[in-house]
């Protein structure tokens, strides 16, 4: 097999990433990622994961895909994992026209553009208008196949669209799970301190809830993780020259922050439309974060 470092594999996460198991087996260190949240959107692809019956159906497949990042992961690597949640029987999943809207862009069914989707599902003991709690029932079922649920980290979204609701607040945070696969796993704290408010030049650690706005990159790309977003994960995640994997690659947003912070980067994607995307946008990230960096590099 040939080097597949720094290149995306197309095609169906869990099948992508098991070709990856004979030589990437136990080499990557950390896996940061935003699966397709379930019944939220349309990405007008066969395959694609998020469209479920049911919530059930949903958490096992992420799962099996989750089970094979365990296998590509170092013993002391970990998993970062950012997920929002749905409301059971909504028929208000983002649909393509109000997230072009919102960010003021051209509505596309190309590469990650969403279509409109019609009901999230009910299940179980569900009913219409239960908040479904689905990053939990995903983190839930992680930590019953073994993985350590060690931080909920908070994103505060500073941006979110607005919602025509009376009866509850306006949803305005996601969360960001960090699972590990042992007790002890390579966390570097130092890395992703910050300052202190009281004691000048003082830095602290960094706490859970992460203020930071939604994307609003011109990529045609409506999901697209912030670069802030996952930059602390892979600061403090893996040291330079390690394997950073994203099973749901997207608009590649992960690979151009690893690129940036000189780490290594494997990513599977399903819509083969999003390859452009990736190379451009890698790039760019790549390109500014070593500018911001040797800015800040000490001089000699
Ligand atoms: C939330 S987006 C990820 C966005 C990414 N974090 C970024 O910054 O661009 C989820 C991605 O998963 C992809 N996807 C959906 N089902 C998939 C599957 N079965 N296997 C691999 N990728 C899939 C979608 O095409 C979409 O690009």
């Amino acid at each position: 097999m040939s080097n597949l470092v720094n290149t995306c594999l197309f095609g169906d996460a869990k099948q992508c990433l098991e070709s990856l198991l004979p030589k990437y087996a136990g080499k990557v260190q950390m896996c940061v990622t935003s699966p397709p949240y379930f019944g939220l959107r349309n990405y007008n692809f066969p395959g694609q994961i998020g469209l479920e019956d049911s919530v059930e159906e949903y958490v096992q497949k992420l799962v099996g895909v989750f089970d094979v990042v365990w296998e590509l992961l170092a013993s002391d690597g970990t998993l970062w994992l950012n997920l929002g949640d749905s409301y059971a029987g909504s028929k208000k999943g983002r649909s393509s026209d109000r997230l072009a809207y919102f960010y003021g862009l051209q509505a596309t069914n190309k590469g990650c553009g969403s279509g409109k989707i019609s009901k999230t599902p009910l299940s179980g003991k569900l009913k219409t208008k239960d908040l479904i709690g689905v990053p939990w029932r995903v983190a839930f079922a992680l930590q019953d196949q073994g993985w350590y649920l060690r931080q909920d980290i908070i994103w505060n979204k500073k941006n979110v669209m607005p919602e025509p609701v009376r009866d509850r607040c306006t949803r305005s945070h996601e969360y960001i799970f960090l699972l590990s696969k042992m007790k002890k796993y390579y966390f570097n704290n130092e890395a992703i301190k910050e300052p202190t408010t009281y004691i000048k030049d003082q830095k602290r650690n960094k706490r859970s809830v992460w203020t930071l706005s939604t994307q609003n990159d011109p990529t045609k790309h409506y999901a697209a993780f912030p670069p802030d977003l996952i930059t602390a994960p892979i600061l403090a995640g893996s040291k330079e020259g390690d394997i950073i994997l994203d099973p749901f690659l997207g608009s590649g947003t992960s690979a151009g922050v690893a690129a940036g912070l000189n780490r290594k980067w494997l990513g599977c994607e399903l819509n083969p439309e999003n390859k452009d995307i990736q190379t451009e946008r890698i790039l760019k990230l790549q390109t500014r974060i070593r500018k911001q960096n040797s800015r800040h590099m000490p001089a000699v």
